[in-house]
């Protein structure tokens, strides 16, 4: 088990991906910083579920789009113990094209998705002590190397975090590895829906299970340490058509 004793920060890991996510990494052995924003109940459940495989966990709550608190968690989880991973999961995603997108908008997609990350990553990086190595990895989006008009604050959001993982890969290398995730229809949002049309985009004609994503984490947590900066594609496809 390649985290066995290791601990991992997976944010927005109450529910839905950031849950399997942490899950899967529960399960391959990792303890686990379970952090979650407005969901306590839910994230109350997964660390039952968790600590049921007989891993520990470290509960913590923060509001990722308030800076100081996205800066300040990494420092609450490291009192615990040292960090070997992060796991940028946590993200808005709101239907705004760039007629409704207001400054506030702008600027909420931009701190929750950008800037909470990076600030993140720093303080994990700064976290680390002599000799130590880790990994991060930040879930993106097919949308993130194929901007297009729709969901334009998220979208631009990702493509800039994207920007940020290869920056980071090769300022952070060789300590840590730094890789991004770009799913594609992985769960249908939890307001609205998705597009009627949505599998005719989709190459592989399904949705995700939300074990390949985890499989594909479970990789650049576990995998070689001589790949970083890299953008791996879990979305059936999706970004090719
Ligand atoms: N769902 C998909 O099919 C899909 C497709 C492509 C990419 N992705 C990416 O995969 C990741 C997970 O997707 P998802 O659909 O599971 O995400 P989600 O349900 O929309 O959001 C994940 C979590 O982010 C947390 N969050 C949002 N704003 C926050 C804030 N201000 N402070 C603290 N936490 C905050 C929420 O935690 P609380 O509930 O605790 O408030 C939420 O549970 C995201 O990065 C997303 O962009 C997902």
């Amino acid at each position: 088990m390649g985290l066995e004793g290791k601990r991992v920060l997976v944010t927005g890991a109450a529910r839905r991906i950031g849950r399997a996510l942490a899950l899967a990494a529960a399960r391959a052995g990792a303890d686990i910083v379970l952090h979650y924003g407005t969901s306590q109940e839910e994230a109350e459940h997964t660390r039952s579920e968790i600590e049921m495989m007989g891993r520990r966990v470290q509960l913590l709550q923060a509001d990722l789009a308030d800076p100081q608190q996205a800066a300040g968690l990494v420092e609450r989880a490291a009192e615990a113990g040292p960090l070997y991973a992060l796991v940028n999961n946590a993200a808005i995603f709101e239907p705004l094209g760039w007629d409704q997108t207001t400054l506030e908008e702008w600027d909420r997609h931009l701190r929750v998705n950008l800037t909470a990350p990076f600030l993140l990553s720093q303080a994990f990086a700064r976290s680390l002590g002599d000799g130590e190595h880790g990994r991060i990895v930040n879930l993106l989006d097919w949308r993130a190397l194929r901007p297009g008009p729709d969901h334009l604050p998220y979208t631009i959001s990702k493509a800039a975090l994207a920007g940020l993982t290869r920056s980071l890969a090769a300022a952070l290398a060789p300590r840590v590895t730094v890789n991004g995730l770009a799913l594609g229809a992985s769960l249908p949002p939890s307001s609205g829906s998705a597009p009627a049309n949505l599998m005719d985009t989709i190459p592989a004609g399904r949705w995700a299970d939300l074990e390949e994503v985890a499989q594909a984490m479970l990789f650049l947590l576990e995998g070689p340490d001589y790949i970083t900066g890299e953008i791996l594609h879990v979305d059936g496809g999706r970004h090719l058509v």
